[in-house]
């Protein structure tokens, strides 16, 4: 059984203008011990996903789906109650999650607090070892300091340090190295990957960049105008991706493109969210469109466990 298990996952946000589709039918099922990828150009509903995964969609949202499960419970009734025990969060940008006027050892300390029962010194001790964890030279010092004296590197360990202090065994790491120097955003994405492998996390990769992807992830779901449209491991998708958007977004990426660059632009954009949308999505931008695209919604098609949705027949991929 996956450890997240979501099926045509739809979010509905109202707006004065109207609703907003901020997620169309989104699955994504998610094994134990891997890190997934979730990518897709801005305004794909990648956040969005997440944030409903974690229940913090924004009021008033609708969300429907045929399946929103994590290990079992459904997180239409329980996202809340699993966030910050068995799901954890580390957003884009660390400066922003960590609180300016507090020390790292106070920030530290009310997240340990929240979750376990541990006198004073043992508490302080618990901080530092997980701040070690997250190959922070001098733990001693971290903790002494206020967010601002950290680097941008030194503050994502910081955040991630926090989720695992929360006992959490499934993270949600929104575009997690977007905001860091190249080098270490791989020192970072490196660092999940021994967390991975050493504490048995499950991660979720919300990320705009391939090079994300390869570096760091086992299997990935690409996601079109709020729709999964592709998955499977990241061999089979980097190396041969069925859906035209897919292949599209790898196009794009000239070989010298400085890793960590914006999608490179792929001609015209995703649909707004408030379209209609009866057929395929990516028809008006896809090369390969057929009268059919527009009209009807496109078929599943597989090759062992790599999935995507397209009107093309497989041996076209
Ligand atoms: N709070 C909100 N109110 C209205 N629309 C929203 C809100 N949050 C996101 N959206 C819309 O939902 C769509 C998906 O957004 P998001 O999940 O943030 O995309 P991504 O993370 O892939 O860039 C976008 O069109 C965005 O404008
Ligand atoms: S269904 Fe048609 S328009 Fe959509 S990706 Fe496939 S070929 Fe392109
Ligand atoms: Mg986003």
């Amino acid at each position: 059984m996956p450890l997240l298990d979501i099926s045509d996952l739809c979010v509905r946000i109202p707006t004065p203008e109207g609703e907003v589709h901020a997620v169309r039918a989104v699955s994504l099922r998610i094994e134990r011990g891997e890190i997934h990828g979730v990518i897709g150009e801005s305004g794909c509903g990648k956040t969005m996903t997440g944030m409903a995964t974690l229940g913090l969609a924004p009021k008033g949202a609708r969300i429907e789906a045929a399946r929103f499960h994590f290990d079992g419970a459904d997180l239409r009734e329980q996202a809340k109650a699993l966030r910050g025990k068995r799901i954890g969060m580390i957003a884009q940008d660390p400066a922003a999650a960590l609180n300016p006027v507090l020390s790292i050892a106070r920030q530290m300390d009310d997240v340990i607090r929240a979750h376990r029962t541990l006198p004073r010194e043992a508490r302080r001790r618990e901080a530092a070892d997980l701040l070690a964890a997250t190959g922070l030279p001098d733990p001693g010092r971290v903790l002494k300091s206020y967010p601002h004296q950290l680097s941008g590197g030194m503050q994502q360990r910081v955040v991630i340090a926090q989720a695992l202090a929360t006992g959490a065994d499934f993270l949600i790491a929104d575009e997690p190295t977007t905001a860091l120097d190249v080098s270490v955003g791989a020192q970072v994405l490196a660092l999940l990957r021994k967390l991975v492998a050493e504490r048995g996390l499950t991660v979720l990769m919300i990320t705009h960049d391939m090079d994300v992807i390869a570096e760091a992830c086992d299997r990935a779901t690409v996601l079109y105008a709020g729709r999964s449209v592709e998955t499977g491991p990241v061999e089979a998708v980097l190396q041969k991706p069925g859906h035209p958007y897919t292949r599209a977004l790898l196009a794009a990426l000239p070989d010298a493109a400085p890793h960590g660059a914006r999608l490179a632009a792929i001609e015209g954009s995703i649909p707004p969210p408030r379209t209609r949308i009866a057929g395929c999505a990516f028809a008006p931008r896809c090369p390969k469109a057929m009268p059919v695209c527009a009209a009807e919604p496109p078929p599943e098609r597989a090759r062992d466990r790599h999935t995507w949705l397209c009107h093309l027949p497989e041996d076209a991929a």
